[in-house]
């Protein structure tokens, strides 16, 4: 069986109407999306997604940054999908990506290391809780 990642398109990648653009750049690199929702996340769902982060400094600005407005989550499938989302979204910080990986869709709609339009989980473990979350 194919590997399974989970991807999300945060509020600023929704709002900016990126959303049809990511989809086909993930279908065109070889990602089948097979369970995809818009959701408009509250704040306790964010504080408990993102619970790992909840003893940094910018956790009460992630949480008012989720809530903002609806994303788009969805579980992606292919062989090495969890490494592969990852490089094709790029480095965290999207300013950084934007000389370092110009290619890469947080380049391309990101804005700083906040705001960076996409999620990518960071391992098949993680992968599998984040789909469990929401799915
Ligand atoms: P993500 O990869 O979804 O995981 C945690 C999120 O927290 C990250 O993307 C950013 O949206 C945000 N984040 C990570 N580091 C910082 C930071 N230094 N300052 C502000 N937000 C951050």
């Amino acid at each position: 069986e194919k590997e399974k990642t989970f991807a999300m398109i945060k509020p600023d990648g929704v709002y900016g109407n990126y959303s049809d653009k990511i989809k086909a750049i993930i279908m065109d690199s070889g990602f089948s999306i097979k369970r995809e929702l818009r959701v408009q996340l509250d704040e306790d769902t964010v504080r408990s997604f993102y619970a790992e982060h909840s003893s940094k400094s910018f956790f009460p600005s992630l949480v008012k940054y989720m809530t903002s407005g609806p994303i788009l989550v969805m579980i992606l499938e292919k062989d090495n999908a969890v490494a592969d989302w990852r490089k094709l979204i790029g480095p965290t910080d999207a300013e950084k990506a934007k000389v370092t990986h110009p290619q890469s869709i947080r380049a391309m709609c990101g804005l700083n290391t906040e705001k960076n339009c996409v999620h990518g989980s960071h391992s098949i473990q993680s992968a599998s809780r984040e789909m469990s979350f929401f799915f």
